[in-house]
């Protein structure tokens, strides 16, 4: 098992290991003093995952409430997230008991934000399930559910008490699933790290699940260290977002977020090596990598159309949005550009 320790206005470890579902009451008592726990979960999830954690919970002396939704972004709305509280409610959670996300990138979003809402407020427990919320979404403390303008409108910054990554459930992932995370990890290397880069090079898929994973859950506790709040560096971690999402909404969600970052990474790398923002051989290096994780690195929609659904994300601040560009592998930068001037980028990199 590895942990790593997260410094953020909460204190927390991210645990990752084989095997570590069946001591999730352990060290959720370990961090709480909670006597009852409330999993969220996704109806996919439940019937693999929900039995073991409730039972792990009660045999450390926790009861134990399961809230399950229909699986799929389509549940981040305000809809499940008054039903969550409500059942929170009626459940009669106090101020001291905690909630265990069991999930992807969509139940811990949502747990967290209740989580940060009920009672002004209750501890909460990330149990990833996939990939891409083990490296990603779980850990730092963004909570958020979807509006019908726009994907993560409503939100908070709240830190979990604990990160329990179990390797084992990601075994049971769709390869499309766990192809989708790999985007993530390849995001932190173009971002931060040549050396990682060069080992998804050789390895592909088969990457080492403990390592890899711990080591982005290092990158990005070394981010959110320094800007919990998203008003500067933090803001890197959308390299290959602003596209990716605007490429999201376009497919009406037809089109995963894995797939939709990697083929933004692509886009701007080619667009910042037409800009003279990187060399040939930096966006290469991007798109190849991605073509080894068979993961997508083009889509047909217009620039003109791309730049409208990317100018209607939260990344955009009044006339200017911020894009992420990267430099050389393992460095990127943040470009602050007019949003008149977006759909030009765009145009460069499809
Ligand atoms: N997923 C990007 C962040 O946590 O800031």
């Amino acid at each position: 098992m590895r942990a790593v320790q997260v410094h953020a206005s909460k204190h927390y470890d991210v645990l990752i290991g084989s095997g570590l579902l069946k001591q999730l009451g352990e060290f959720t008592a370990r961090v709480t003093q909670a006597g009852k726990a409330a999993i969220v979960t996704d109806s996919n999830i439940a019937p693999l995952y929900l039995e073991s954690a409730a039972q792990s919970l009660k045999n450390a002396g926790f009861s134990v409430a399961a809230y399950v939704f229909p699986a799929g972004e389509a549940s981040k709305n305000g809809e499940t997230y008054l039903s969550l509280l409500s059942f929170l409610a009626k459940n009669q959670l106090t101020r001291a008991d905690c909630i265990v996300a069991l999930g992807g990138g969509v139940a811990g979003d949502l747990a967290g934000f209740a989580a940060s809402t009920y009672l002004r407020g209750i501890s909460y427990v990330q149990v990833p399930t996939t990939l891409l919320s083990a490296v990603d979404s779980s850990v730092g403390g963004k909570t958020a559910i979807d509006l019908p303008e726009g994907k993560n409108l409503a939100g908070s910054f709240y830190q979990p008490s604990l990160v329990l990554c179990d390797t084992d459930l990601l075994d049971s992932l769709p390869e499309a699933v766990f192809r989708d995370g790999c985007a993530e990890v390849i995001k932190y290397a173009v971002l931060f790290d040549a050396e990682l880069f060069s080992y998804l090079q050789e390895t592909g898929l088969s990457f080492h699940r403990e390592a890899v994973i711990a080591r982005c859950v290092e990158l990005k506790r070394d981010v959110v260290a320094k800007d919990e709040f998203d008003r500067g560096q933090r803001q890197l971690l959308n390299l290959g977002h602003t596209v990716g999402h605007a490429v999201e909404a376009l497919s009406a969600f037809t089109i995963s977020h894995g797939s939709a970052v990697a083929i933004g990474m692509a886009i701007v790398s080619r667009a910042s090596c037409r800009a003279g923002l990187c060399s040939a051989q930096t966006r290469d290096a991007v798109c190849s990598l991605l073509h080894r994780f068979s993961l997508p690195a083009a889509v047909t929609f217009s620039p003109a159309l791309l730049s409208s659904a990317a100018l209607s994300d939260k990344k955009r601040s009044g006339g200017t949005i911020q894009l992420i560009v990267p430099q050389a592998i393992g460095q990127c930068r943040l470009l602050p550009m007019p949003v008149e001037n977006l759909e030009a980028f765009i145009t460069l990199g499809v």
